[in-house]
């Protein structure tokens, strides 16, 4: 179980407590007897940590001094990995409840503080029969007079000038009224998405099939109200999802296709924003078999696909009235009797035919299959999440994913701005034709592979293809998974996306930015 936040106005009794400052003289009177000042004092300047500690008999306090030089996302990050830090401590001591106390009116601050409190408690025990080492904070108290206004105040403040992104402004209906304030439920809301995320990432492929995943995605959209259908084999097949098909080939499993719907009645878009989810449950490489250690976390190439089910879940859960859907073709990679072998020509879904020179280049053609599908929703803009090239994972690293866009430049721009905020950040590039030259087939409408270099773009140029509404491409391979703990991202799948595209869907509401 993930932390819950909870604002409170309660007077704090003696626990585990945080404040939150920006400098020593902000510190609230009364807090502190002049010993303890003078000791935490000495320890700011001599440690010069952005924690400090002090402990009094029987419970810890801490003082969280946010940096006040940084721009705004920085500032932010820096408090969740803060947030990571203290609930480490708090984690290590057996405490299930701390209080963060507000002392200067700082509600982003102290939002992303408990967020990084939150996730970073993050633990994936399932499996685990020593319960050893088992996080047990549970409950994060806000105490903040600036957060327990916002909340109050029944209406998000509308911006003054409405920017208008493509084509003819739907202004929004006249029963609209604004959705109220809820920074900490939503929060809490997200929070749980993101762990949920990293559970599906998490699990093995001896749980989670493609089969169960679809059931996993089912549950989620009963549990948030989202409408939910699972395309099974026989359905995939009248639809001539060669893509999916080919690369199901191999596996003993049959694939699935998940469509998640949030259409709410005073959804704001008429369009959709439709999201496509990478769902290879398990990435062999198929009979171009990873060779040595590069198969080990092949069980993340899911990442894209919880992301969508999770976001969707995450934005129907908070009821933002925006109308999105997820798609997400899901199958296993590998090799078997029936398996695609390099050669092999497919019939895609639009009926384009796809050369597959190698069968490890396998999520372009699952994706390719969504995004021609996508096309059915007449959607106001497309994004793909996919764990989709190591060629990402090499020119970027796990710090931000890899971002292309087609017909999309205003959206991507503002996509990036959530990216910094969220910390979840993007690094673009070009989708320039000349690299769609090299996939080009001499038997085929296309190859799967390009030249060595540029690996990541030639895929994104690939689904591309596929493609003729307004499309943004993030290939997440280098941050969707990490093995070594990182801060509050943990450890194993990190859920990313999920935070990402909730900003940017939470802000096309609050903005009323959909103009679609
Ligand atoms: N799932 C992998 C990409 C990947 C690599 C994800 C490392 C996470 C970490 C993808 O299906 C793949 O195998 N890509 C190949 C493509 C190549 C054969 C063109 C790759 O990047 O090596
Ligand atoms: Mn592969
Ligand atoms: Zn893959």
């Amino acid at each position: 179980m993930i932390p819950s936040i909870i604002l409170t106005s309660k007077e704090q009794e003696l626990q585990d407590l945080v404040v939150v400052i920006t400098k020593f003289s902000k510190l609230p009177a009364g807090l502190f007897n002049a010993a303890e000042k003078k000791f935490m004092k000495e320890q700011v300047e001599t440690l010069k940590h952005d924690v400090v500690s002090y402990n009094r008999m029987g419970y810890w306090v801490y003082l969280f001094f946010i940096r006040e030089e940084q721009d705004s996302s920085k500032r932010l990050e820096a408090c969740r990995k803060a947030g990571d830090k203290v609930a480490g401590f708090l984690n290590a001591q057996k405490s299930s409840r701390v209080a963060i106390f507000d002392a200067e009116g700082k509600s982003l601050e102290i939002l992303a503080f408990a967020e990084g409190m939150a996730l970073g408690s993050y633990q994936f025990l399932k499996y685990k029969k020593d319960k050893e080492n088992i996080n047990t904070l549970k409950e994060i108290e806000i105490y903040s007079k600036s957060l327990e206004e916002s909340e109050n105040n029944p209406f998000v403040p509308r911006p003054v000038s409405r920017v208008q992104l493509s084509a003819a402004h739907v202004p929004p209906p006249a029963s609209h009224v604004p959705r109220p304030a809820s920074l900490v439920p939503d929060l809490n809301i997200l929070i749980q998405s993101v762990a949920h995320c990293r559970d599906l990432i998490n699990e093995p492929n001896s749980y989670l099939t493609a089969t169960v995943f679809s059931k996993e995605v089912e549950k989620m959209a009963h549990d948030s109200g989202a409408h939910v259908e699972v395309l099974n084999k026989q359905k995939i097949e009248a639809l001539k999802m060669g893509g999916l098909l080919g690369v199901n080939q191999g596996s003993h499993e049959p694939p699935t296709f998940t469509v998640i719907e949030w259409k709410p009645a005073d959804a704001l878009n008429i369009k959709p924003v439709v999201l496509v989810g990478k769902g290879v449950v398990y990435d062999t490489g198929g009979m171009n078999i990873k060779p040595g250690d590069s198969m080990l976390n092949m069980k993340d190439d899911m990442s894209g696909a919880a992301a969508v089910a999770s976001v969707v879940y995450a934005i129907a859960r908070a009821k933002l009235p925006v109308y999105v859907v997820g798609l997400m073709p899901a199958t296993d990679n590998r090799p078997g009797v029936q398996a695609l072998v390099p050669g092999d020509i497919i019939t895609m879904h639009n009926g384009m035919t796809v050369e597959v020179l190698n069968t490890d280049a396998e999520g372009r053609l699952i994706l390719a299959d969504a995004l021609s599908y996508a096309k059915r929703y007449d959607p106001a803009l497309v994004i793909d999440l996919a764990t989709l090239t190591g060629a990402a994972v090499r020119a970027i690293g796990m710090f931000g994913a890899v971002a292309m866009h087609s017909k999309a430049p205003e959206e991507l721009e503002r996509l990036k701005k959530s990216g910094y905020d969220v910390y979840e950040r993007l690094v673009e590039f070009p989708m320039w034709d000349e690299y769609g030259e090299q996939i080009k087939s001499d038997l085929a409408d296309l190859k799967n592979l390009g030249p060595p270099e540029a690996g990541m773009i030639t895929a994104g140029k690939f689904l591309e293809k596929f493609t003729d509404y307004p499309y943004i491409h993030l290939d997440i391979a280098g941050p969707a998974f990490i093995d070594k703990r990182s801060s509050y991202r943990g450890q194993g799948g990190t859920g990313f996306g999920v935070r990402l595209l909730f900003e940017f869907v939470r802000r096309m509401a609050e903005e009323e930015l959909v103009s679609w």
